[in-house]
C-alpha cells in the first residue's frame, strides 16, 4: 500500500496537527509491530513537518536510548539517560522544546545543521507512573522552529503511536 501524506501548510498548528493525527491513526490501523509502526511515524511526520531534517525514534533497550527508526542523516546510536536533549526528556518525562541547540548543555550533535530541537518522551499509560518506552525527536535547520503548539502535536502523535503498539514488551525483546 503507498500513502500520499496529505499537504500541509502548519498555519494553524492545531487544525493540521488534528488532522496529521487522523492520518496517523489511518496508517497505524490494525497494525501493532512496534518496528513498522515507528518507521511509518518517523516517515509521515518527516514528510508533512517543513524545516525538519531530522525526525525519528530513540527506544529504551539496557538502561540505554538507542536509535530507531527515521528520517534524515545516520545519527548516533545510543545516549544515556540524563545525556542530551533525548536523555534529559526522558528521565524528567516531560516535552523538552529547545529554540537553539547551541545554548543546551550537553546537546549531542548529530548534524551541525541541526539549530532547533524538540524531544517528547514516550511513555505507556499514566505519565507519572507508566513506563519510559523511549523518545520521539525532531531536529529543524532553523532556531526556534518549534514552540508549544508544536509539543502539543507531536504528544498527540506519540500517543497514537504508543497505543498502537499493543505489545510494548516488544521493543525490549524484539522477536
Ligand atoms: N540532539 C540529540 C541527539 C539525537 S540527534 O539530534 C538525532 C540530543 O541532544 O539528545
Amino acid at each position: 500500500m503507498s500513502h500520499a501524506v496529505g499537504r500541509y501548510q502548519f498555519h494553524d498548528k492545531p487544525a493540521d496537527y488534528a488532522r496529521l493525527a487522523q492520518e496517523l491513526g489511518a496508517l497505524l490501523a490494525g497494525e501493532s509491530d512496534p518496528i513498522a509502526n515507528a518507521a511509518n511515524t518517523a516517515a509521515l511526520v518527516f514528510e508533512a513537518l517543513p524545516e525538519v531534517n531530522w525526525a525519528g525514534f530513540y527506544f529504551l533497550k539496557g538502561g540505554q536510548l538507542v536509535v530507531g527508526p527515521f528520517q534524515g542523516r545516520p545519527a548516533c546510536v545510543r545516549i544515556a539517560l540524563g545525556s542530551g536533549v533525548c536523555g534529559t526528556a526522558a528521565v524528567q518525562r516531560r516535552t523538552l522544546v529547545v529554540p537553539d541547540v547551541l545554548e543546551f548543555p550537553g546537546h549531542i550533535a548529530c548534524d551541525p545543521a541541526s539549530r532547533s530541537e524538540i524531544v517528547v518522551p514516550l511513555i505507556a499509560g499514566d505519565a507519572r507512573a507508566g513506563s519510559l518506552l523511549g523518545v520521539l525527536d525532531l531536529d529543524s535547520p532553523r532556531a526556534a522552529r518549534f514552540d508549544e503548539a508544536d509539543a502539543r502535536g507531536l504528544e498527540s502523535l506519540a500517543g497514537l503511536f504508543v497505543r498502537s503498539i499493543r505489545e510494548t514488551s516488544a521493543l525490549e525483546n524484539p522477536a
